[in-house]
């Protein structure tokens, strides 16, 4: 970038109108080279007498500062050079906060990390009330802390307990949820952003000083602002995220302290503190795992999964048969997502409504949430409708089936949407397991047909695997993939083979559950074993989430399919005849009461035939489990399941919560090297049979020294 390139200014009746606006890029970053622009151009400022304030807006249409450039982070190789790179941003933050003319800024669209720090450490913030407008503090995702002064800077303007909320959990606020809670100054209308905040710049020229109402009241003064009450507020959130992280994730404690400490040691000492541990964070193996995940998930964003992606058809009317858990899910998500109409059909009239209700608790949680407004509430609401016809598929550009798992039920139900629907239509089947082509050979018109597997609960679940068959059309591709990505998804194509690539490799690992529980080991300690590695729940209470007569469909459909590597556990076998199907019955190997999970139902081992024993060391426990997941996923990934590591990893960390902090099973793969995988897994294989046997891929690897990523 050509120095001064970034930031250009015009002078306003004493005001200097910035504007940052970094060539050649989406979006504005704050790199090196943008914090020389910056200084030198408040250097100019500062001795222009005609200049008696400054406004700052973005010239991006649709951001405002997305932070510090995370691709410097990347670069760095050791503390020392990180912790610099923090106390840089600093000193020119403090240089705005300390600039002897007020500084007001206009923020529209995001306004993350290293931009709202900015943003702080100007005078006065004006934020326009748009969808597009959210600001936040997302460092600890990056397993980085607010490094530039944000953990000071924000428990101050708000309190300690508002601003550890937003930062430990990275969370994202929309403008009107950050006027309330006092981190901007005034919300507006987007069309008069810049002439307010021009205002607000002109009288603060003038002498004017803000009034800053203190919030929260007595619970806030003690809670806050009394160092006593802070300890404990400090204490309990330690406590909190702790527990939360397992002690796997380092960013939240270390923003904890650097917050700690500068409310007990003063700002100058809390910042020295949080340039060290930003320092100490930037160079960890967390963090560099986390970074990737998000380059990775934003190249994601750009790819259609073929090459040439033709242009997606924009759908604006959905069709989704099957009124269920799940269709219910996507109609909810669709509509509160993606803005569309949709029409839910179902055989009867009470599923509909059943449906149609559930499908509205999708937007009731937004709007509960306070994510949408009442007026978009009941303008979305109304985007709802079905029936127990195809009436009104008529207008739909996709319909999506989500009916009984079930080939000849979805082959009729294809043929059915295929009478109702124009030619252009696409429609997709949300089978798990069931290969798309075989769907497809019921249909009139094959290559309007593809897969979308989302996952339960839908309007929770981050990841979309899309399916094409053989003859699949490029453009019925590229309209699935958007129109995921307009529900919020990430989207990862993926071959038409039984189980795609997430029941592909989920299901040895819950079969290897199986053979554990077989073993002796305990329920909960499997469960356990399994969270400590970084799991959000182990693959026992996932059973009794997916419900154990799924599992038990999907698990035939692998055996079948790919043999005995594949042989479920002979421990599952009574569960769904004894009625145990996990929580949506209430019973299943945890007891459920009211919706909430309660302890292990010790009955269930009698279905199983054993009693906890002990059984394999914990160390076994976990090695079995892990690794017979990651042979599975490279030999998946040597058929062509999925286009790219990258994708597998995306998939399996937005699938089913492997843990990011160490990058998904093919990175984890890598950095466990192959060769130590084969000999492991040899080993497996003499004491507990060939489903360890070490994949071709691996073996390969392993011989010529080779990764997944080199
Ligand atoms: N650094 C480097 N590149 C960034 C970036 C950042 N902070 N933010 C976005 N980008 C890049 C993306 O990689 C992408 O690059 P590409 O076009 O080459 O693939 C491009 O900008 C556009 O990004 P998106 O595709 O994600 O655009 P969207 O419009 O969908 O989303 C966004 C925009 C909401 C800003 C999203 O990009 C985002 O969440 N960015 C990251 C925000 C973040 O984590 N900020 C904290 C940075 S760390 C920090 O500030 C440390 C400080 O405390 C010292």
């Amino acid at each position: 970038m050509a120095p001064g390139a970034a930031l250009t200014w015009t002078l306003a009746d004493g005001v200097a109108v910035v504007t940052f606006d970094l060539p050649g890029e989406p979006v504005n970053k704050i790199s090196r080279a943008v914090k020389e622009d910056v200084l030198a151009t408040f250097e100019v400022l500062e001795r222009d007498r005609a200049v008696e304030a400054v406004a700052f807006f973005s010239g991006k249409p649709d951001s405002f500062i997305a932070g510090a450039d995370i691709a410097e982070f990347v670069e760095i190789t050791s503390a020392a050079e990180a912790e610099r790179l923090a106390a840089d941003g600093q000193a020119l933050l403090e240089r705005v906060a300390g600039f002897s003319k007020p500084i007001a800024v206009g923020i529209h669209g995001a306004c993350l990390g290293g931009g709202l720090e900015f943003a702080l450490a100007c005078r006065y913030r004006v934020a326009s009330d748009h969808p597009k407008t959210q600001l936040g503090l997302p460092e600890v995702q990056l397993g980085l802390l607010p490094g530039a002064g944000g953990c000071q800077r924000l428990p101050r303007l708000i309190g300690a307990r508002a601003a550890l909320d937003l930062i430990l959990a990275a969370k994202l606020e929309p403008a009107a949820r950050a006027f309330r809670l006092g981190i901007v100054d005034e919300l507006v209308h987007p069309a008069i952003l810049k002439d307010v905040t021009l205002a607000a710049a002109k009288r603060l020229a003038r002498g004017w000083r803000p009034q800053r109402r203190r919030r929260g009241g007595l619970v806030a003064w003690l809670l806050d602002r009394n160092p006593l009450g802070r300890r404990l507020v400090f204490r309990a959130a330690r406590r909190q995220v702790l527990a939360k992280t397992g002690g796997n994730y380092p960013a939240p404690v270390a923003a904890l302290e650097a917050v700690e400490h500068g409310l007990r040691h003063g700002i100058r000492e809390g910042l020295k503190r949080e340039a060290q541990l930003f320092g100490q964070l930037a160079v960890t193996d967390v963090s560099r795992k986390l970074v990737q995940i998000f380059f990775a998930t934003t190249a994601l964003k750009k790819d259609f999964g073929i090459p040439s992606p033709p242009p997606p058809v924009a759908v604006t009317r959905l069709g989704v048969v099957g009124a269920g858990f799940m269709g219910a899910g996507i109609a909810g998500t669709a509509v509160a997502q993606a803005d569309v109409d949709v029409r839910l059909k179902d055989a009867g009239l009470p599923q509909v409504a059943k449906g149609l209700a559930a499908a509205r608790e999708v937007l009731d949680d937004r709007f509960k949430r306070r994510r949408i407004s009442k007026y978009e509430y009941t303008r979305l609401v109304a985007q709802l409708s079905g029936g127990d016809s195809y009436a009104g598929f008529g207008r739909a550009e996709l319909v999506i089936e989500a009916v009984f798992e079930d080939l000849a039920v979805k082959q009729a139900v294809v043929r059915e949407v295929e009478a109702a629907t124009s030619e252009g239509a696409a429609f997709a089947s949300n089978t798990s397991t069931i290969p798309i082509h075989r769907i497809a050979e019921a249909a009139r018109r094959p290559e309007q047909v593809i897969g979308m597997h989302f996952f339960s609960p839908v309007a929770r679940m981050p990841l979309l695997e899309v399916i094409p068959a053989a003859r699949t059309a490029p453009a019925v591709i590229s309209t699935a993939v958007a129109f995921g990505r307009r529900m919020g998804k990430t989207a990862i194509v993926v071959k038409d083979s039984p189980g795609f690539w997430i029941n592909r490799i989920l299901t040895p690992y819950m079969n290897e559950a199986g053979h554990l529980l077989a073993a002796g080991v305990a329920i909960e300690e499997i469960d356990q074993l399994m969270v400590h590695f970084g799991f959000p729940v182990g693959p026992i209470t996932l059973l009794d989430e997916v419900g154990m007569d799924v599992a038990e469909k999907v698990a035939g459909v692998m055996h079948a399919a790919f043999g005995d590597r594949f042989a479920p556990a002979a421990s599952f076998a009574g569960m769904v005849k004894a009625g145990r199907l996990g929580r949506k019955a209430g019973k299943g190997f945890y007891r459920y009461a009211g919706g909430k999970k309660g302890g292990v139902d010790t009955a269930v081992y009698e279905i199983i035939g054993t009693q906890p024993n002990g059984g394999p060391r914990p160390a076994e426990v976990i090695q079995r489990l892990v690794l017979v997941m990651l042979n599975e996923a490279a030999r998946a990934v040597g058929e062509g399941i999925v286009r790219s590591p990258r994708d597998g990893d995306i998939g399996a960390i937005f699938g089913f919560g492997f843990p990011p902090f160490r990058g998904g099973p093919l990175r984890h793969a890598d950095d466990l090297g192959a060769a130590r995988l084969v000999g492991e897994l040899e080993r497996l294989a003499e004491r507990y049979g060939a489903r360890f046997a070490p994949s071709d891929v691996l073996q390969d690897q392993a011989r010529r020294g080779t990764k997944f990523y080199s």
